[in-house]
């Protein structure tokens, strides 16, 4: 198969769908990003890395870190994180305040707001770091040394963080912090403001399709551990479109509303699409269709 011709297609497809969705403007600093950017990576673990449209361009990649705090905190501390947070896919938009008040302050899963504040304030202390550890792992996996937050992105959505704040606080009286609250959203406004190009994020992702190994050959998980991460990704990493997205695309994936979504072929490689217009549910609609296509010409999904 040519995947380079496949790529290339997909890029040239995009247009119509970037045009049904719009940019994130809840974070000011997103909404000046341009809707007709497009780019499309995928690394394998064999090595290789293809490209086609803006894939080597950096973007905010939001919630997609997600993905890879939960998997630094997992391989520091196993099955503890299970006792803060729940792993069954949320039915509600990522940024929800009822749930968490009905569920008494036990975020639904980890890449929900609120379930990823429990990660980076485990992460923060475990490391003291938590965004450090974070970008070191990531420049690491990626080879990108020079991968880094845009710092007006952060101070944006600091600014605007009311929501987050909420959750924070909420889940605090509720006893599930350990941290203060405001160091917990110092590092995870900064995480979300990792600026990674799709070719950064196809090759940082590659553990999570090689059974937790990582670059370098050193073990990160476990097979199970990996194993897991894909399952929360499967069905919790798009939100309340999780059940859309394994019926049209059928691999595990993680969304950010940057408009990156990362997508594991296991034991093949990973995928990272970028189209900053999303649709309702903070999903980039470009590239949903982008993966809806690759795994429909490529016939590789997990199912
Ligand atoms: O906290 C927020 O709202 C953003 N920094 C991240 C949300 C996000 O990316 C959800 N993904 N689709």
């Amino acid at each position: 198969m040519d995947l380079q011709a496949l790529l290339d297609d997909l890029a040239r497809e995009a247009a119509p769908f970037a045009a049904q969705g719009k940019v994130a403007d809840y974070i000011p600093a997103l909404a000046a990003v341009d809707p007709a950017r497009f780019g499309i990576a995928l690394g394998t673990v064999d090595g290789q890395l293809l490209g086609s449209g803006d894939w080597r361009v950096p973007f905010s990649i939001q919630s997609v870190s997600k993905a890879f705090s939960l998997a630094l905190v997992l391989a520091r501390d196993g099955e503890a994180l299970w006792r803060r947070v729940g792993r069954e896919p949320s039915g509600n938009p990522f940024n929800s305040l009822v749930q968490l008040e009905y569920e008494k302050g036990i975020p639904r899963n980890p890449f929900i707001n609120a379930g990823a504040l429990i990660l980076i304030d485990r992460l923060l202390s475990l490391t003291g770091d938590s965004l450090g550890t974070l970008r070191d792992f990531l420049r690491a996996e990626s080879g990108n040394a020079a991968l880094d937050i845009d710092a007006e992105v952060a101070a944006s959505e600091a600014g605007h963080g009311h929501r987050n704040a909420a959750l924070a606080h909420f889940m605090a009286s509720c006893g599930n912090l350990e941290n203060p609250v405001e160091s917990v959203l110092h590092h995870y406004f900064r995480q979300c403001a990792l600026t990674m190009s799709c070719a950064d994020l196809a090759k940082a992702g590659l553990f999570l399709a090689n059974h937790g190994l990582r670059a370098d050959g050193s073990r990160l998980l476990s097979r199970s551990e990996a194993k897991r991460i894909n399952a929360i990704m499967l069905t919790c990493g798009t939100y309340d479109a999780a059940g859309d997205f394994a019926y049209r695309v059928g691999l595990p994936g993680k969304s950010g509303v940057g408009g990156g979504i990362l997508a594991v072929l296991p034991e093949r490689g990973v995928l990272c699409v970028w189209s900053p217009a999303l649709d309702a549910h903070g999903n980039s609609v470009a590239g949903v269709e982008a993966l809806d296509r690759f795994t429909t010409r490529t016939g590789w999904s997990v199912f």
